[in-house]
């Protein structure tokens, strides 16, 4: 069996000095486990998530670092987000654009996405994501007609992130040419689950289960800081996204939404989420992991910290001006403009991919 970390590889000699370190028996177990290419249990991943010291997050954030170079390399993806409509029929206790609260409506027009998805693809993303809430507005044969016109013209890879779905439209969406699906599990607690999200967990996982039996590249992910929820859960939502075969995880805090019945809980951790992409690094060496603006919308500097922490992709957003500032899922999004992501990047000396460089210098 082909081994996946040879002798002069990072991960093998960041391990090898954590364990010949003073460091706590959990985080070598981890470290072990990480080189042994086994997964981390509930209790390690459990542990990992609740550092605090400065020096042992280092040296978590480290391997993890080493687990991305060795795996995927080192590049960042830089994805293009289109939030289409924040129509949404569902009610979740969490989010801004809840179809009780009030904030004015919008729903782009179908020309109107192909058109804006044809000026991202210009920038040279190499993803067009498109968002929305829950909008039966846009037909089975809409979605359809806008993915094909998408692909003939950008052929890039197109990433839906509309929500549930039946099974049938998956696949007719797949056959038009969407490759990938965002359906975030949110929590696998099934009790905080159909709290705040006041629908069926079962549902929502076999749907996610759906999307991978029919080869999307399919993202999951959580929400740090819900109420309730224990580092336990979170370890869960890690394991479950393992086991299930899930390539890309969108994990962030939970940032309040004003208007809604969570608008004075408190902002989820940004600690625990920086650990949680370490962790789900470690866990999924291949997984593609975004930034989150969740994140970037506590500190700037921390959605670019989470690229020390194992995190490989950034989204940045192309709704158009006159809608953006209504899709507002929490309070104060931060708005991940295309120019200043690059001229960051490029500051901190990060490699973007080719596509990117070439159109952000011309
Ligand atoms: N805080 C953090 N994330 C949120 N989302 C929705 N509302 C909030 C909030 N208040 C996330 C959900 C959803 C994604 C598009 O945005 O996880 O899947």
């Amino acid at each position: 069996m082909l081994e996946r970390y040879s002798q002069d590889s990072l991960t093998f000699k960041k391990v090898e000095e954590i364990l010949n370190s003073n460091l706590p028996d959990n985080l070598k177990s981890a470290a072990s486990k990480v080189i042994e290419d086994r997964p981390l249990s509930r209790e390690e991943i459990v542990y990992l998530l609740g550092l605090k010291d400065s020096v042992e997050r280092k040296y978590l954030f480290d391997l993890a670092s080493c687990v991305r170079h060795d795996n995927v390399g080192d590049t960042i993806f830089i994805k293009g987000i289109i939030e289409f409509s924040n129509y949404c029929k569902r009610d979740c206790l969490y989010c801004g654009i809840r179809s009780s609260n009030k904030v004015p409506r919008y729903r782009m027009k179908e020309d109107e996405i192909v058109k804006t998805a044809i000026e991202a693809a210009n920038y040279g993303v190499d993803t067009i994501i498109l968002q929305s809430g829950e909008d039966p507005f846009y037909t089975t044969e809409i979605i359809e007609r806008i993915i094909k016109k998408i692909r003939e013209t950008t052929h890039r890879a197109v990433s839906l992130s509309i929500g549930e779905r039946e099974p049938e439209e998956f696949e007719i969406f797949k056959k038009a040419g969407a490759s990938k699906y965002l359906l975030k599990q949110e929590t696998v607690n099934k009790k905080i689950f159909e709290m705040v999200h006041g629908d069926d967990y079962e549902r929502r996982i076999f749907l996610i289960k759906t999307l991978v039996s029919l080869k999307y590249i399919t993202g999951g992910g959580d929400i740090i800081g819900l109420p309730g929820q224990t580092l336990e859960d979170i370890a869960d939502d890690i394991i479950f996204m393992r086991e299930a075969g899930i390539k890309m995880a969108g994990i962030g805090p939970f940032i309040p939404a004003r208007g809604t019945p969570l608008e004075n809980y408190p902002t989820g951790s940004a600690e625990i989420t920086l650990n949680a992409y370490a962790c789900t690094r470690l866990m999924i060496p291949l997984i593609q992991l975004p930034t989150t603006t969740a994140l970037g919308t506590i500190d700037k500097n921390l959605q670019y910290k989470a690229f020390d922490a194992g995190c490989n992709v950034i989204m940045v957003n192309f709704t158009p001006d006159t809608y953006r500032s209504n899709y507002r899922i929490y309070d104060n999004k931060r708005k991940v403009e295309f120019y200043e992501t690059v001229r960051d990047l490029s500051k901190m000396n990060r490699r973007l991919t080719a596509l990117v460089k070439a159109r952000s210098s011309s």
